[in-house]
């Protein structure tokens, strides 16, 4: 446990009662040093090669569509949106008025034809409405970021979505879902008329079966009443259907959703398949059926298959297929030879189409990625992976970004784990809830471990519903290593400890029986010695590094790692610690008083064999939670990477020790005019063996690097040129240097990509800059830009990463923070090009020349969706 003080203020900071009270200690705060305001330039080109990594990755929502004769449409253009409201009926389209709403079945007639919605707002999904919404001083709102949302903002807590759309009369006899792969928070839904059903959390996703409301060869109406007054966290958590919908279209004999498991035994040159699904038969007279496997390797080709045998299935019932216990007769065994392993420098990943036929004919069909890996958490050794040790070198995220809050394009879920994998690290926690289908699939893509961790740790109908979800739906992931199934239940870890065994017991048992496969945890901030701990497969430390040592001595045979470390706090590019500006230095100085330093927590887990690694707090600012400041900060200073994806100069600890390459990180910039004369921390983080420094030319002395630490200088100020030369084996590696620029005079823009799809979802992730007349980027640059996209796309976010920064999201404006803002531009389904003005914006501050962008965007194979 933190220490009774911390935990009080901890649980304080997440409830009614904010305390907005700096968490900094005395020391962190001498430590922080000299009050300096600056900025960093390396951002830039940690961008540009994150950038580059992503080059590769397929990018995005990945086209593939349903297999036939399945149909899956993606059902996210042109809905119709509209506020409601959490107390007045009259402003709520007239629901609950009275007593009567739900008594016949039918009579929802905002789900009808003659319904007009031809005032309300027409938007795509995902939609964030949270993001969208000003700022309200209000400190009750400190954890979800000052957005006025709860009972209390009955105005702008509820939302309401409308869509029209055919069924074509072929469809008659098909079962029909829509599907929700998550909404935030408390959705009802109707239609034609009729409540469908309702989902009451904030990040599972959710179905219904339509099939019998629907009117075939012509016009249907849906509407989804979403409520946001209550949430699920203390942190940002956005506000509506904030992630993709489907129209998915089966046969009547279909495979169960997310029945299909692929679990693959590597033995040395092969793999044997463990193989499951059940068949459903909603249809109205009995089917003999046979299900086929059919396994394709990395490369996409053939490479065997297999056969069940017949079974028969009554209507209304449904069957197990599966190779265990009793194995099938079959034409081919289910084993592959020479399999290609899944890893984190390799992310192989095999499929398998499993197809239900009948008389030799598809009825259903999909697919399922799985990858051939073996994850072993050993209690001396630590985590192996394929048999190779492998410290987890991880990072817990929230799910929003800068200018779209919780809404992601699935291209900026591939970026920002871009931005992780570029530091060097290798894992993620998906804290604290289920994650969507796109980062998990991204982490299969790209090599990255992960924690999958479940909102609710309870064993009630919905805790136990919501873990069940998330393990169904990514048991086949290679990437997840471990379950979770919460984060820091001080009262089951405490006062209620023996509820709290038993729950978690109930828990894991069930994450045990849904797969076998993985081992299950949860984040404790405890000593982990009753409640929930003893259900644990592996043991979850969240920060106190002195409770580990101790466990381990005393729990031998017990596996340990860090569920949560790390937070440290700063800004990006701000040299000093500054109550007053509610700034906090971005040398590695700060962090709350129940947290370590960045150097403080690798240091430890990467000198014990025994720790399996952990997961650093956070690896990108997010919403809400602005620890150790209140108002006028919208977001934590937690990450190591900001809002926007640039990092801070932690990031480059970071990678000197958990990436490959070499090196050589100087900060802070050399613009302190004004300070002349004034001592400077001047520090360098690096893997190589040895640091020179030099001051206009003049060395300042050499140092050799401490292995998992940092050197760093005292320079006295004076404006031109500080450069590093880090020297690897007595030979000059690596140079870097920073230069005092001239004022800004003109502004740039990059782009992550300049070509993209034309399919309505791709983005353009640009970065904007000030220059001075040298062409230098001028790292303390705060000029307001405005910006003008025209063509075949739109600008759907902009941020800076500033912490403090209340501008909108939304407006196509920004100013930059510490030299750097954000645009992230949308293509539409029209191929064609996106243009993007930046020019100075207002009256006041320097001329800037403007800058000039052109994005592509290209013909795009289109995922299939509602028209
Ligand atoms: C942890 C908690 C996180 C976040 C963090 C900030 O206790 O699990 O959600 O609040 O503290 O330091």
């Amino acid at each position: 446990m933190r220490s009774g003080c911390c935990c009080r203020l901890r649980r304080d900071s997440k409830s009614k009662e904010v305390i907005a009270v700096p968490t900094l200690s005395r020391r962190d705060l001498l430590r922080s040093g000299l009050a300096l305001s600056a900025s960093s330039l390396v951002a830039r080109s940690a961008w540009a090669r994150s950038a580059a990594v992503l080059a590769g990755a397929s990018g995005a929502a990945s086209a593939e569509a349903a297999l036939a004769p399945r149909e899956q449409l993606l059902f996210d253009f042109d809905w119709k949106f509209q506020f409601g409201h959490g107390s007045d009926p009259a402003r709520d389209l007239g629901f609950g008025n009275g007593q009567g709403d739900f008594a016949k079945t039918g009579d929802f007639t905002f789900s009808k034809a003659k319904f007009d919605d031809s005032k309300w707002r027409t938007l795509n999904l995902p939609h964030d409405w949270a993001v969208e919404l000003p700022f309200v001083h209000d400190e009750v709102q400190n954890s979800h970021g000052y957005k006025p949302l709860g009972r209390r903002y009955p105005e702008t807590s509820v939302g309401w979505y409308r869509r029209v759309f055919e069924i074509p009369a072929s469809d008659l006899g098909r079962r029909i879902w829509v599907e929700f792969d998550g909404a935030f928070r408390d959705v009802l839904i109707f239609v034609n008329g009729c409540f469908i059903g309702r989902n009451d959390n904030g990040y599972a996703p959710f179905r219904f079966d339509l099939t019998d409301f629907l009117e075939y060869g012509a016009k249907n109406y849906i509407v989804a009443r979403v409520d946001a007054s209550f949430g699920d966290g203390w942190f940002y958590e956005g506000a509506g259907i904030y992630r993709h919908v489907w129209l998915t279209k089966t046969d009547a004999l279909h495979l169960g959703r997310w029945e299909s498991t692929v679990r693959p035994k590597v033995s040395g040159r092969s793999a044997s398949l463990d193989l499951g699904t059940v068949v459903l038969n909603e249809g109205d007279k009995p089917e003999t059926v046979r299900v086929k496997w059919e396994f394709f390797d990395p490369s996409g080709k053939s490479v065997s298959s297999f056969k069940s045998l017949q079974k028969t299935i009554a209507p209304a019932t449904s069957q197990e297929f599966t190779t265990a216990p009793n194995p099938y007769q079959s034409d081919a065994s289910p084993v592959l030879t020479n399999p290609v392993l899944w890893s984190v420098e390799s992310p192989n990943l095999y499929s398998a189409v499993i197809t239900v036929e009948v008389d030799g004919k598809p009825r259903d069909a999909e697919r399922v990625s799985f990858g051939m890996r073996t994850a072993v958490f050993d209690a001396d050794k630590g985590f192996f992976l394929n048999g190779k040790p492998l410290k987890i070198q991880g990072t817990c995220n929230h799910q929003d970004h800068a200018g779209v809050g919780a809404a992601l394009p699935d291209r900026l879920q591939w970026f920002r784990l871009g931005v992780l994998r570029e530091m060097g690290s290798n894992a993620v926690r998906t804290s604290h809830n289920m994650p969507t289908p796109e980062w998990v699939e991204a982490c299969d893509r790209m090599g990255m471990l992960m924690m999958c961790e479940t909102r609710q740790m309870s064993s009630s109908p919905e805790g136990l519903a919501q873990l069940e979800t998330m393990v169904k739906r990514y048991r086949n992931s290679p990437s997840i290593i471990l379950w979770s199934i919460g984060n820091e239940e001080w009262q089951l870890q405490g006062d209620m400890a023996e509820e709290g065994a038993k729950i978690a017991g109930t828990m894991v048992r069930r994450c045990h029986e849904l797969d076998p496969t993985r081992v299950v945890s949860a984040a404790v901030n405890g000593d982990n010695e009753k409640g929930v701990s003893d259900a644990f497969d592996i043991i979850g430390f969240n920060y106190g590094l002195t409770r580990p040592d101790k466990y381990h001595k005393e729990h031998p045979k017990r596996p340990i790692y860090g569920s949560e470390t790390a937070s440290a706090i700063s800004t990006r590019g701000v040299y000093s610690t500054d109550p007053l500006r509610n700034t906090l230095s971005a040398y590695d100085v700060n962090h709350t008083d129940w947290s370590e330093l960045a150097e403080e927590w690798w240091r430890f887990y990467a000198t014990r064999d025994w720790e399996a690694g952990g997961f650093a707090w956070t690896g990108f600012d997010y919403r809400g939670e602005p620890t150790p400041y209140g108002w006028p900060s919208i977001n934590s200073q937690f990450g190591i990477i900001d809002m926007c994806g640039f990092p801070k100069d932690s990031y480059f600890y970071y990678k000197s020790w958990w990436g490959a390459e070499p090196v050589l990180h100087l900060f802070p910039h050399w613009n302190f005019a004004g300070k002349e004369g004034e001592e400077i921390p001047v520090w360098v983080h690096s893997n190589l063996d040895e640091v020179e420094l030099f001051l206009n030319g003049k060395s300042l002395g050499s140092q050799q690097v401490p292995r998992l630490g940092h050197v760093e200088w005292r320079v006295k100020y004076e404006p031109g040129t500080i450069e590093a030369r880090g020297t690897k084996g007595g030979k000059t590696a690596l140079v870097e240097k920073r230069e005092t620029t001239g004022p800004t005079v003109a502004i740039r823009l990059t782009a992550d990509r300049e070509e993209i799809s034309a399919d309505g979802k791709d983005i353009a992730i640009l970065t904007v800059e000030a220059l001075d007349k040298e062409g230098r980027p001028v790292p303390t640059a705060n000029n307001h830009i405005g910006f003008a996209v025209s063509g075949a796309g739109a600008l759907i976010g902009v941020g800076n990463g500033d912490p403090n920064c209340q501008e909108s999201d939304k407006e196509p404006k920004r100013s930059l923070f510490n030299g750097l803002a954000q645009v992230i531009v949308q293509s539409t389904r029209q191929a064609g090009e996106i243009h993007i003005e930046a020019a100075k914006e207002g009256w006041d501050g320097p001329e800037l020349t403007p800058a000039k962008l052109v994005i592509v965007t290209k013909k795009a194979s289109l995922r299939p969706a509602v028209d």
